[in-house]
C-alpha cells in the first residue's frame, strides 16, 4: 500500500491532531467556566449554582483528578480488549454525550455528564497519545516531531476554548457555554470517524503474550531498587509541579472574577480568557525553552532532568511571588483590586517551569522504569499528574480560610525550597539513575513497543 503521507507527516497525524485539539477545546472550555458556574449565586441573571468557593473547589479537585486517574483503566482497556483505536472512539462518544448533557439545565444533567466526561477523557486521552507514535516505524527520527505537533494541537485547542466557551458561558449562559464546548467535541469526533482510513494501520487490538514463567517474578536488583527511588521521587515533583500549576482553572479563577481588575481600554474581559495565557505560552515559549535546553546541554553544563526539574520547579515558584504581589495590591488598594498584569506574569512562569518539567518526567519516566512497563508507566504518569490536580483543589481550598496571600507566599517557599534542593544534590541524586539518564529516550521508547 502506498504511504499516505501530506506535507511529510502520515496523513493520521492530522486526524489525531484535530481530534485531540477538539477534544482538548471540549475539556479546557468547560473547565474554564466550570468553578465560575459553580460559584455563581442562582439569583444571577446568567444564574449559577450558588455553592460557596470550598465545595466547589472541592469538587473541582476530585473532578480534575478523575479525569487523568481513569487513563490507567482507559490504557488497561486498550490493552487488553479494544484496542487504542476503537477506545478513542468509544472515549470520543461519552464526551459528546457528557459535553452535550451539561448544556441542560439540571442538577441530574450536571452530575451525569461531569461523570461521562470523566470516564471519556480516561479512554481518549492516553490511547491517542500513544497512537501518534503507533504512526511511526521503530526509530523514525521525524516521530519526536509529529509528538511536538501533536502537542501544538492541544494546545490551539486549549487556546480557543476558554475565549469562545467562555465568552459564551461567562457572558450569555452557562449551560450555551457547555452546549459549545460539546458541539468541539462533537467536531473532533466527526473527523475521527471520517479520518478512520488514514488510520487503518495504527492502534489496532494486539493480544499481549503471556509471560512465561520464569521472568515472572524477578526480585529488584540493586540497580533496580535505586532507580525506583528516584521513579517516585521524580512523581513527587510531578505532583507538586502540578498541584502548583493547576491552580489555574481553580483558585486562580475565582481570584481573577473577584479580586483582579480585569478593565482593559474600557472592555471587561471575562475572567474565564485568562484561562487561555497558558496555552497562549506554551504555543510562543515551547520551542524557544527546547532550544534553550538543547544550547544549555552543548556548552557542557549541568543538564540532567532531575536538574531541568528542580530549576522548572523554582521557577513556578517564583510565579507564586507574583501572585503574592497581587494578593498585597488587593489588601491595599481602594477597589480591593489588583492590576491584571500580575497574573500574566504568573502565568508565563508558570509555562517556562512546565515547560522544563512536563515533557521532562515523561521522558525521565520512561527511561527509568523497567522496560516491560512502559505503558503501565505512562498510566502511572497521568494517575500522579491526576494527583496534582487534587492537590491544586486541597490548596484552592485551604486558601479560603488562611486567605490568598498566606497561600501564594506558601506556595512560593515550598517551590523554590524544593526546587533548590533538588538542584543542590542533583549529583547524587543522579548516581541513584545509575545512567539510565544518559540512554536516548528514543531508544527507551522503541525498544518499549
Ligand atoms: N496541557 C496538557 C494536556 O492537556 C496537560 C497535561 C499534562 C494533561 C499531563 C495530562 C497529563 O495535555
Amino acid at each position: 500500500m502506498p504511504k499516505q503521507t501530506l506535507w511529510g507527516y502520515p496523513k493520521g497525524l492530522y486526524i489525531l491532531f484535530f481530534t485531540e485539539m477538539w477534544e482538548r477545546f471540549s475539556y479546557y472550555g468547560m473547565r474554564a467556566i466550570l468553578i465560575l458556574y459553580l460559584t455563581t449565586k442562582t439569583t444571577e441573571v446568567n444564574a449559577g449554582l450558588g455553592w460557596d468557593k470550598v465545595s466547589a473547589l472541592e469538587l473541582y479537585g476530585w473532578y480534575t483528578m478523575m479525569v487523568y486517574v481513569m487513563s490507567v483503566p482507559g490504557g488497561l482497556l486498550a490493552d487488553r480488549l479494544l484496542g487504542q483505536k476503537k477506545t478513542v472512539m468509544l472515549g470520543g462518544f461519552l464526551l459528546c454525550i457528557g459535553h452535550l448533557i451539561l448544556a441542560l439545565d439540571a442538577l441530574w444533567a450536571f452530575y451525569t455528564g461531569i461523570i461521562f466526561i470523566v470516564f471519556g477523557v480516561g479512554a481518549l486521552k492516553p490511547n491517542i497519545s500513544t497512537m501518534v507514535g503507533g504512526l511511526y516505524q521503530k526509530g523514525d527520527f521525524k516521530r519526536d516531531s509529529a509528538f511536538t505537533i501533536f502537542y501544538i494541537g492541544i494546545n490551539i485547542g486549549a487556546f480557543a476554548a476558554p475565549l469562545l466557551v467562555g465568552y459564551v458561558g461567562e457572558v450569555i449562559n452557562w449551560h450555551y457555554g457547555f452546549g459549545l464546548a460539546g458541539i468541539g467535541m462533537a467536531l473532533g469526533q466527526i473527523v475521527y470517524l471520517w479520518g478512520q482510513k488514514y488510520l487503518t494501520t495504527v492502534g489496532n487490538f494486539v493480544p499481549i503474550q503471556r509471560e512465561t514463567g520464569t521472568n515472572k517474578k524477578v526480585p529488584l536488583t540493586s540497580v533496580e531498587k535505586d532507580r525506583l527511588i528516584v521513579l517516585i521521587l521524580s512523581f513527587i515533583i510531578v505532583i507538586v509541579f502540578w498541584g502548583a500549576y493547576e491552580q489555574a482553572g481553580g483558585l486562580m479563577n475565582l481570584y481573577a472574577r473577584d479580586k483582579i481588575d480585569r478593565m482593559l481600554y474600557g472592555f471587561e474581559i471575562p475572567a474565564s480568557f485568562l484561562q487561555a495565557l497558558h496555552a497562549f505560552y506554551v504555543i510562543l515559549f515551547g520551542v524557544p525553552v527546547a532550544f534553550f535546553w538543547t544550547k544549555w546541554r552543548k556548552k557542557g553544563k549541568e543538564s540532567s532532568s532531575l536538574f531541568k526539574m528542580g530549576v522548572g520547579t523554582i521557577i513556578t515558584g517564583f510565579g507564586f511571588l507574583l501572585l503574592a504581589g497581587a494578593a498585597i495590591e488587593t489588601a491595599s488598594s481602594l477597589d480591593g483590586k489588583a492590576a491584571i498584569y500580575w497574573l500574566f506574569g504568573a502565568y508565563l512562569l508558570h509555562v517556562i517551569g512546565e515547560l522544563s518539567i512536563s515533557p521532562v518526567a515523561l521522558s525521565f519516566i520512561t527511561k527509568l522504569a523497567p522496560l516491560k512497563y512502559a505503558s503501565l508507566t505512562m498510566g502511572a504518569y497521568f494517575m500522579v499528574s491526576g494527583l496534582g490536580n487534587k492537590l491544586a483543589g486541597i490548596i484552592g481550598e485551604a486558601a479560603q480560610n488562611a486567605g490568598e496571600y498566606t497561600i501564594f507566599m506558601g506556595v512560593f517557599i515550598f517551590c523554590v525550597s524544593f526546587g533548590v534542593l533538588l538542584v543542590v544534590f542533583v549529583k547524587k541524586l543522579k548516581k541513584l539513575t545509575h545512567g539510565a539518564d544518559d540512554i536516548d529516550p528514543e531508544i527507551v521508547f522503541v525498544e518499549a513497543e
